[in-house]
């Protein structure tokens, strides 16, 4: 197997010329065309569906690069085997670079690492190698369809204001970083729900919690406290709430909401 993978990846010889030819001619170079792709591994389809899910939005839907750099051509994927470097990254990340560390398991890390090394073969054994990261692409949202969707459909607002914790975000970090933490956030912010004896419920970010008090700050940005013995608490996991909501935005949604959260400077 792994005799195989280097023979593959050997100087470009006669035969993985040929095989170039032929799978130019195929066109599976081009993504489209992958489903007609013979019969593959299925360890490679479900790597390519994670990885569209956990990493397309910055390295690209088809690994050749966007934010992150291209993984296809990558030195640190060629001198992987079964994910031994490449779970490495995912796990630890390079947080001060923009790769947020992610808790895959050992399956979904062996089917990505499947996904990448058949995408770096692939373009080996292709001529039509993109020479461009689609970045243009990538940072063409729109901010006022992405204001909307924030005080809207999206939900943003519930947790954030642009002129509270989110102030001149896009001054505070760079773009990559301003992505990562949008994407996986850091702080453990806990949301706190509130019930008041009249039965009337306030919700939002926790800011202060102590035997006696406990303080969030509302939809409307006000900071509000109340004394823990006359009402009802409930305290959730925020970051489950906004993981969850970030699986629901679509490619369009996130750029849209990017672009806004980097017009605010
Ligand atoms: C929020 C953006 C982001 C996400 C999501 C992300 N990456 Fe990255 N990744 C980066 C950046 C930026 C770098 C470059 C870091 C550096 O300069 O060392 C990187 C680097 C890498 C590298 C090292 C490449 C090399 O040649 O050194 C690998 C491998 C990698 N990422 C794999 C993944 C995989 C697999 C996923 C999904 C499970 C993923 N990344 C998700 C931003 C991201
Ligand atoms: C249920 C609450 C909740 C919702 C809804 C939510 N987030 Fe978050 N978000 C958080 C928490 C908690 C953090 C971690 C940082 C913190 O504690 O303030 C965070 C972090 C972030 C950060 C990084 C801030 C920083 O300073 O590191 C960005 C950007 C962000 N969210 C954007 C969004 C966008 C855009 C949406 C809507 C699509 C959204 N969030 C929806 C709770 C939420």
């Amino acid at each position: 197997m792994r005799k195989n993978r280097i023979a593959w990846r050997g100087p470009l010889g006669k035969g993985a010329i040929l095989c170039g030819a032929i799978f130019l001619f195929l066109g599976l170079w081009n993504s489209a065309a992958w489903p007609q792709a013979a019969p593959q591994d299925p360890a490679i389809e479900r790597g390519h569906k994670q990885f569209q899910q956990s990493c397309g939005f910055c390295h690209g839907p088809d690994a050749t690069g966007a934010r992150g750099p291209d993984l296809v051509r990558s030195p640190l994927v060629a001198h992987d085997v079964k994910g031994d470097k490449i779970g490495e990254v995912i796990r630890l990340g390079r947080p001060d670079k923009g790769m947020p560390p992610m808790p895959l398991t050992d399956p979904q890390v062996l089917d990505i690492a499947a996904y990448l090394h058949a995408r770096a073969d692939e373009a080996l054994r292709s001529a039509r190698v993109p020479s461009e990261y689609p970045v243009e692409k990538l940072l063409t949202g729109d901010p006022e369809a992405g204001k909307t969707y924030f005080n809207g459909t999206g939900g943003c607002k519930s947790c954030h204001s642009p002129t509270g914790d989110l102030a001149a975000i896009a001054a505070k970090y760079s773009p990559i970083d301003l992505e990562a933490r949008m994407l996986y956030p850091r702080g453990k912010r806990t949301i706190a729900i509130v019930t008041l004896p009249s039965g009337e419920q306030i919700k939002g970010p926790m800011v202060h919690a102590d035997d006696f008090v406990i303080a969030l700050r509302d939809d409307s940005g006000w900071y509000r406290s109340f004394s823990r013995d006359r009402v009802k608490v409930e305290l959730q996991d925020p970051l489950a709430a906004h993981r969850e909501l970030l699986d629901k935005l679509t490619q369009a949604d996130v750029h849209n909401v990017f672009a806004y959260l980097e017009s605010l400077k």
